[in-house]
């Protein structure tokens, strides 16, 4: 369907407005003594709320991944649970991030999670080395979500700085490496030997999630 120039000018219009609108809500508030709202601008608001859609975006893949991994023609419960968790994990960010917006006093407006583009159709059935293109594609999704979260860090609001560096900051740093270790393993077993070497990845992969081990034992035992 072809889109005017005219009306993509309305559009714009309308976004501008819209955008002066909120920021002009959050300005209300912060300038409300009542209010917690205390040194914290619309610009932050606005990236802690972009990240909470990329926290949100992560979890519903990692989902897609679980339930892909465990169907009974793929068969392999160890990457179905580990993105199983995953998927928990990155819902749990995304809450804590929105926990934190109310604290500060800011606004969140809730969003459709589209999934994600990068790994879209990437790993499918019918393509051989299924494990291998999961970690890969998850590896340059924690690369994406820790660029935005430096993109969060703020010149002068020490405080959301320390909060971004200290609960979210190492966490990817260690999957980031788990992940690269992943992929790594996986990329070791040549083409006639990757199913095989798959399972045996899997089965460990497994029996270390079932004793609940750390990610850091997780990373060790291999
Ligand atoms: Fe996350």
């Amino acid at each position: 369907m072809a889109v005017s120039y005219a009306s993509c000018r309305t559009y714009a219009v309308v976004f501008v407005v819209l955008g002066v609108v909120l920021r002009g809500t959050l300005a209300e508030i912060c300038s409300d003594a009542t209010n917690v709202c205390h040194n914290y601008d619309s610009v932050s608001n606005d990236k802690l709320q972009s990240q909470v859609q990329k926290e949100l975006q992560a979890s519903y893949m990692y989902q897609s991944y679980s339930y892909f991994f465990g169907r009974s023609d793929i068969a392999l419960p160890g990457i179905s649970k580990f993105f199983a968790r995953e998927s928990l994990e990155e819902r749990s960010h995304a809450d804590n991030l929105i926990e934190y917006i109310n604290k500060r006093g800011g606004r969140i407006a809730f969003k459709d999670i589209k999934i994600c583009k990068l790994i879209s159709g990437n790993v499918t059935a019918t393509k051989l080395k299924h494990g291998l293109l999961a970690f890969q594609d998850a590896l340059a999704l924690e690369k994406i979500v820790s660029q935005s979260l430096e993109g969060i860090i703020a010149e002068d609001d020490f405080q959301l700085n320390h909060f971004i560096e200290n609960e979210y900051l190492d966490e990817q740093v260690d999957t980031i490496k788990i992940l690269g270790d992943y992929v790594r393993q996986l990329e070791m077993f040549s083409d006639d030997q990757y199913t095989l070497g798959q399972y045996i990845f899997d089965k460990n992969l497994l029996k270390s999630l079932k004793h609940g081990k750390d990610k850091e034992d997780m990373t060790k035992q291999y």
